[in-house]
């Protein structure tokens, strides 16, 4: 605390006075994401992300949009510490997680549940035992695992596949146990990289749902994707990235902002070759 501060403290104190305002804002809660002038650069000199800044307040439902190679994936990568920065900070739940030690990362991603597009499920094993994995690593007990892999089963409404391999389940199906191993262990943090990018869109429609009623666990939960009509129809805030940088951010968003798609629009003409 700075000096000035426990003055002002030992102050209201003697006055016999609560603490003032400005320092019980000082004491809420971190954000659960925080990135501060984040920079990342690939070895070869690739700049995928550039001084990106954005926070993330618990329990908030975020999308995440640009085009292809803006540095989307790289932003989430980051989030779990599977690359480091180059330059600036990642703060997870108010901790900068370059300084955690090596032997913390799983504890890290523990509290942070991952889904990508390619769902990552384990082939050979059932349903039941794809959710159950997840919680044997961590090192749950088999009652606790007996308890909660039924019940994440039964919230992304496949609990009567238990026995099945991943290869009888649809896409969409495929996805959703992607979601309840993310899931099981109700972190407080849920990141998804285009869950739906192989997904029809009636199915997309339903991970989407599925998405937010995990959000409404209290659950917060950042979703890249392309899909232009689920962004548009949610109106959620919305972060766009552009070049690796974060060129927009907006509460109640959409897929495109009327600049971004005039510019969008006048590039790819250019490109084209067709006059303005
Ligand atoms: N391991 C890597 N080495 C070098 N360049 C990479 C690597 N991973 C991604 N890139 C490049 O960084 C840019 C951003 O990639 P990525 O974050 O995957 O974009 P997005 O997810 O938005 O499509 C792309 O141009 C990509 O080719
Ligand atoms: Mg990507």
């Amino acid at each position: 605390m700075a000096t000035e501060e426990r003055k002002e403290l030992t102050r209201a104190r003697g006055r016999r006075q609560r603490r003032p305002e400005h320092l019980l804002e000082r004491r809420a809660k971190p954000p659960i994401v925080e990135l501060r002038r984040a920079t990342k650069i690939y070895p070869g000199g690739y700049v995928a992300l550039e001084r990106a800044s954005l926070r993330i307040d618990r329990g908030e439902f975020v999308f995440l949009v640009g085009p292809t190679g803006c540095g989307k994936s790289t932003l989430i990568k980051l989030l779990i510490r599977e690359l480091e920065p180059t330059e600036g900070e990642v703060l997870i739940a108010g901790r900068d997680i370059a300084t955690l030690p090596e032997r913390q990362i799983p504890y890290l991603r523990r509290r942070i549940g991952t889904v990508f597009q390619d769902f990552k499920l384990l082939p050979s094993r059932t349903v039941y035992d794809n959710v159950a994995y997840a919680l044997q690593v961590i090192g749950a007990s088999r009652s606790e695992i007996r308890a909660k892999v039924p019940d994440a089963l039964r919230l992304v409404g496949l609990a009567d596949k238990l026995r099945n391999l991943p290869d009888e389940l649809s896409g969409g199906e495929q996805q959703r146990l992607a979601i309840a191993r993310a899931f099981v262990n109700h972190p407080p943090l849920l990141l998804a990289d285009e869950p739906t990018g192989n997904l029809d869109p009636a199915t997309s429609v339903g991970i989407m749902q599925l998405l937010y009623r995990i959000n409404r666990t209290g659950t917060t939960v950042f979703v890249v994707t392309h899909d232009r009509e689920m962004v548009d129809k949610m109106r959620r805030r919305v972060i766009a990235l552009d070049d690796g940088r974060v060129v927009r951010d907006q509460a109640a968003g959409y897929y495109t902002d009327d600049e971004s798609t005039s510019e969008f629009a006048a590039r790819v003409r250019d490109e084209m070759g067709i006059e303005r």
